[in-house]
């Protein structure tokens, strides 16, 4: 798609995050394809991008949620999505957001220790109600992607080993509190090989197996999220035979999928456009410093993740520039050694397939305002969150007073 960068930079300033919509919408439709003839629930995960007009958009197609706060279950109902279609995981929910979750009455917890269904267990007693769960199966598999984001092996706090798991089934089944009607597994994101899911999902089916024999009614089987996109030249999962594979694994089971992409659904469909400020060359380096930043995009500082960077409608001769923010830290860089034309103050530069984790992980650090989000849809933009201000940034701080 051919983008009017100058034009948007003009009329919403910059930095900027831009979604194509239409992109968001395709990316759902060959997702809920590929897993045509198989009961199936598409749990997007809030967390990629938390913007509510992404989460209606996408609910509006039939989507539900996956969250891991209540403030995304807020989100979720709140931009639309049926209650019945949210799911709440997350290794660390407090007894608030477990009321507050159970009280909402959505599909399912995802429960992630034997501490916290005991909570859960307790906080239903008292509401004189039954939760429904799902245990978050951890099947010690190495999902081979960056450590950071790796989430099925032992060594990983997530989930409960299979051992456990069965425990917790056989005590939750005895609750007249707690009804285990799923169950769950999420090896890690930006997996861009299938036996590494494949494995996992044969383990936890079997598991599922057993426990169906022992009179626990599994009615949906959650394989996570994690599949990865191309943010350079990498080869990843193609959906169907993702799909394909899911099916084949649980064919003898009666059972929903629930899939919970985030960053599949979203991330190709951002740019965030930020304009140069300077050039700067050292003795050793050529540095492109822009108006964008580190707390606008973590993700090169935080997993020194790729991210193509292109000069807007600039030619001439390239060569190697480190892009780098404002923000005082070494590390705050957007791309290193990224081949660029010689570029001028105003010169604009678009960061391709910032749609996940993008705007969902950015920070006020620096006292920098978070920047406006537009959605593109059917060639028109909107805006889909405004620029904050400096005073919305102090809004809630007290002034010490003598
Ligand atoms: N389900 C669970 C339980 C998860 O923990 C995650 C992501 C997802 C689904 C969605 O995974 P996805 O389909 O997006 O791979 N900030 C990192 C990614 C952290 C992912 C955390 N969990 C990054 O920028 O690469």
């Amino acid at each position: 798609m051919s983008l009017d960068f100058n034009a948007l930079a003009v009329k919403y300033d910059t930095p900027l995050y831009i979604y194509n919509f239409d992109y968001i919408s395709s990316q759902y439709e060959a997702l809920k394809v590929a897993f045509g003839g198989q009961k199936s629930l598409i749990n997007y995960a809030v967390k990629a991008n938390s913007n509510l007009s992404v989460i209606s958009h996408l609910a509006t197609q039939g989507a539900g949620a996956d969250c891991v706060s209540i403030g995304e279950v807020r989100r979720a109902l709140k931009a639309g999505v049926s209650r019945y279609k949210i799911i709440f995981s997350g290794v660390g929910k407090s007894d608030s957001e477990i009321k507050e979750a159970l009280e909402s009455d959505i599909l399912l917890i995802n429960l992630e220790s034997e501490a916290e269904m005991k909570r859960v267990e307790l906080i239903a007693i008292e509401l004189g109600i039954e939760a429904r769960i799902s245990v978050r199966v951890n099947p010690n598999i190495d999902p081979k992607t960056h450590p950071y984001i790796s989430t099925g092996l032992h060594d990983n706090k997530f989930g409960v080993e299979i051992d456990m798991a069965k425990r917790m089934y056989i005590y939750a089944k005895k609750s007249s509190n707690l009804n285990p009607v799923g169950i769950h597994f999420h090896i890690g994101s930006q997996l861009t090989q299938l036996e590494p899911i494949s494995e996992a999902c044969e383990i936890v089916a079997d598991l599922a197996k057993t426990l169906i024999a022992l009179g626990v009614e599994i009615k949906f089987f959650d394989v996570g999220g994690g599949l990865g996109v191309v943010y350079k030249d990498e080869s990843t999962i193609s959906v169907n035979d993702y799909a394909q594979m899911i099916k084949e694994k649980t064919k003898k089971l009666d059972v929903t999928i629930l899939c919970e992409p985030g960053r599949y659904m979203v991330a190709n469909s951002g740019y965030f456009l930020t304009k140069v400020l300077y050039e700067k060359q050292t003795d050793s380096k050529r540095f492109v410093i822009v108006d964008g930043a580190m707390n606008d995009l973590l993700r090169p500082s935080l997993y020194d993740a790729y991210h193509n960077i292109e000069a807007v409608g600039v030619d001439g001769e390239k060569s190697p520039a480190d892009v780098v923010g404002p923000v005082c830290e070494s590390g705050d860089f957007l791309g290193k050694d990224v081949e660029l034309p010689p570029l001028e103050h105003n010169d604009l530069l678009v960061v391709h397939s910032a749609g996940a984790y993008g705007f969902s992980m950015s920070s006020n650090y620096n006292t920098r305002n978070r920047v406006a989000e537009i959605a593109l849809m059917g060639g028109c933009d909107r805006i889909i969150r405004a620029r904050e201000s400096f005073e919305d940034q102090i809004r809630l701080e007290v002034a010490y007073l003598q």
